[in-house]
């Protein structure tokens, strides 16, 4: 039982929230918790989340806000209202936007512990699909300016792709990192800048995300438990309130 030391976020990418709750029943005493993504949120919608926060573990809403900061804001209330621990942003949207998410995470969530995590850069692109949007500068230097401003509108914590974590740990040491693109090989989906979990811990993530390697193994309980127990020694584990302490 690898519970209180695991650091992994299971991405529940299922099509149903029936799917979603089963696999993270199943999944629960090997991950420190849950991620429910845009699939989930637009179709079976936010009460999603809620019924995974009954499975006792903390509940990451991967909603990637970004709009104008009153509907922001407004989103990141209800998510919080459902329980959600974790909401995230995208940082592109600007510091007023992101602070507007904490505020409205905050009063949602009242009491319990949550925090906003500003998306850096998706790990799906890379310079040349920046450059097609004309973004000119390399992953690691937006990577940087965004972390600073996440620190500075009020972020827990930046969600970052394994390659540029140390670029975050040096801009925000105290800030959260949070890191997908997690892959035993580089390749043979839409993630381009990958690591292997292990790789991604010696380089500073407190938390990893961890979908299709789980969620399309042959039997995701095995998957997800040879990876809690691959990493369990392994990173810096920082307390992160919501979590079980590390045992
Ligand atoms: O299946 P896979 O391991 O690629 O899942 C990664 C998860 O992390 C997906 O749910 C995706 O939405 C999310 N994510 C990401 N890149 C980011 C932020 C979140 O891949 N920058």
């Amino acid at each position: 039982m690898v519970t209180s030391r695991s650091r992994i976020i299971v991405a529940l990418d299922l099509p149903t929230a029936e799917a979603a709750v089963d696999l993270a029943a199943a999944v629960a005493e090997h991950v420190a918790g849950f991620k429910v993504g845009l699939g989930l949120l637009h179709g079976p919608g936010p009460a999603v989340v809620a019924a995974l926060v009954g499975l006792g573990r903390p509940v990451f809403a991967d909603a990637k806000l970004h709009d104008i900061p009153t509907q922001v804001e407004a989103a990141a209330e209800h998510l919080g209202r459902h329980g959600a621990r974790w909401v995230t942003v995208h940082l592109s949207g600007g510091s007023a936007m992101v602070r507007a998410a904490v505020e409205g995470l905050s009063r949602g969530a009242g009491e319990a512990p949550s925090g906003i995590l500003g998306v850096t850069v998706l790990t799906s692109l890379d310079g040349n699909s920046l450059g097609e949007a004309g973004i000119q500068q390399s992953p690691g230097r937006l990577v940087s300016k965004m972390t600073r401003l996440a620190a500075n509108a009020g972020c827990e914590g930046v969600v970052t792709s394994p390659r540029e974590l140390k670029v975050a740990a040096d801009v925000a040491p105290d800030l959260l990192r949070v890191t997908p693109g997690i892959r035993r090989q580089p390749g043979g989906d839409d993630q381009t800048r990958t690591a292997t979990a292990a790789e991604a811990l010696s380089r500073g993530a407190d938390l990893l995300v961890v979908g299709r390697p789980i969620t399309g193994a042959a039997d995701p309980v095995a998957a997800a438990a040879a990876l809690a127990a691959e990493t369990a020694e392994l990173g810096v584990r920082r307390p992160i309130a919501g979590l079980e302490s590390p045992a």
